[in-house]
């Protein structure tokens, strides 16, 4: 019996697993000519996924391949694949991830193109359905995006409070490409650090027991900042420091702050970082959902000390900006980052004073 030739897609997905199942789907792929799934794992090959024989990652020809995506997570997990295809030729930029959603939709759409209504629908859903690495991530983007839509904005503002070697910085950027070319808003995007790590432990309030001074340091503050897009900067210095100049700079009602992530770790830094709640109301979205990465995960975090004593203490503070948790897409399979977004409510901002009309009457839910 003479052999199969190896098969050659324009695209190999890499990881048969749901996320694989879910961008098929989502994409129109289902039996497409030119793409391929394969695994790392020798048992899964000969499978059946969505109409895709399930291959090995070994037995695939090359010479018409435009990209790879490694829709597994962690994606760790595809080093062994990955370098044997390097080997064979392939470029590192053919290798997508699914922490970079604003390449793999570019790629998936140059295959099967999609009308702006379908791209639309492959925004919201792709986040809904978790197809892209950190999840809390894409949807409090996403509702940072629907917000500005209710507004008739086009632009927003995202802020990263702790950056450290910029994983979560970069999936944001790719995150904010992604919305772009789905939902066709802008997005601004600032990252803050020190740039030398967690500053000095003050006292109890800043989890000694968990954080120590000068530890996270940034690795290479000029090579992430020249890997960063054009929409994304990095402020480098203390958020005690920063942030006011940063605000006056570019605090702007076109391009309203509409998410912000708090993963300074540590009380008197957090302190600092809510103070960006201070700012002028209309340089806020009425709601902001913010990620709060020390709330909910380890049992030493409570609202009494870290992160969460700083929330409790702002809104001691401010009778009319609140940051209150709120468990999100209850509908859902339970995830423990369901509990780790909270909403800053903005209730002297125009919109929530009643005095600018905008579209949050019509079903603007926590199950994005
Ligand atoms: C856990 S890391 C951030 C990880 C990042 N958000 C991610 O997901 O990839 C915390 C970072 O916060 C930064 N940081 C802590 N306190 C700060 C402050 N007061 N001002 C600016 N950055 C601070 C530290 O330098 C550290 O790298």
């Amino acid at each position: 019996m003479p052999h199969e030739p190896a098969p050659s897609p324009r695209i190999l997905l890499l990881g048969a697993e749901p996320r694989a199942v879910g961008l098929i789907e989502l994409y129109r792929l289902v039996g497409h000519p030119d793409v391929v799934l394969a695994d790392r794992r020798p048992e899964r090959a000969g499978g059946d996924l969505n109409g895709h024989r399930v291959l090995n990652f070994d037995g695939i020809a090359l010479d018409r391949l435009e990209a790879t995506i490694v829709t597994e997570d962690p994606i760790g997990e595809y080093a062994e694949p990955i370098a044997f295809l390097r080997n064979k030729g392939l470029s590192p930029a053919q290798v997508i991830t699914c922490a970079e959603p604003g390449r793999a939709h570019r790629t998936l759409t140059g295959l099967v193109p999609a009308s702006e209504e379908r791209s639309r629908q492959i925004g919201y859903r792709a986040v809904r359905q978790n197809l892209f690495h950190r999840g809390h991530y894409a949807y409090c983007m996403v509702l940072a995006a629907e917000t500005a839509l209710r507004m008739s904005l086009s632009k927003v503002t995202i802020v990263e409070f702790g950056v450290w070697y910029g994983a979560g910085l970069n999936n944001l950027c790719e995150i904010a490409d992604f919305l772009q070319q789905t939902l066709g808003v802008e997005f601004r995007i600032f990252g803050f650090d020190t740039g030398a790590g967690l500053p000095e432990v003050a006292d109890w309030r800043d989890h000694p027991e968990l954080w120590g001074s000068g530890t996270l340091a940034m690795p290479n503050f000029e090579e992430l900042a020249t890997q960063l897009p054009p929409n994304c900067r990095l402020i480098i210095g203390d958020c005690k420091n920063t942030l006011a100049p940063f605000l006056r700079e570019h605090g702007s009602a076109e391009a309203p702050i509409g998410f912000v992530s708090l993963d300074v770790d540590q009380y008197h830094s957090s302190v600092s970082a809510l103070r960006l709640f201070e700012a002028e109301a209309t340089h806020l979205a009425p709601v902001i959902p913010v990620w709060v990465d020390d709330s909910y995960l380890n049992v030493l975090q409570t609202s009494y000390a870290g992160e969460g004593l700083a929330i409790r203490e702002f809104n001691e503070r401010h009778p009319l900006r609140k940051i209150e948790q709120k468990i999100i897409r209850t509908d859902d399979f339970p995830r423990l980052w369901h509990h780790c977004i909270y909403f800053a409510h903005v209730f002297d901002h125009p919109v929530r004073q009643g005095k600018v009309p905008a579209r949050f009457d019509q079903f603007y839910h926590t199950n994005y």
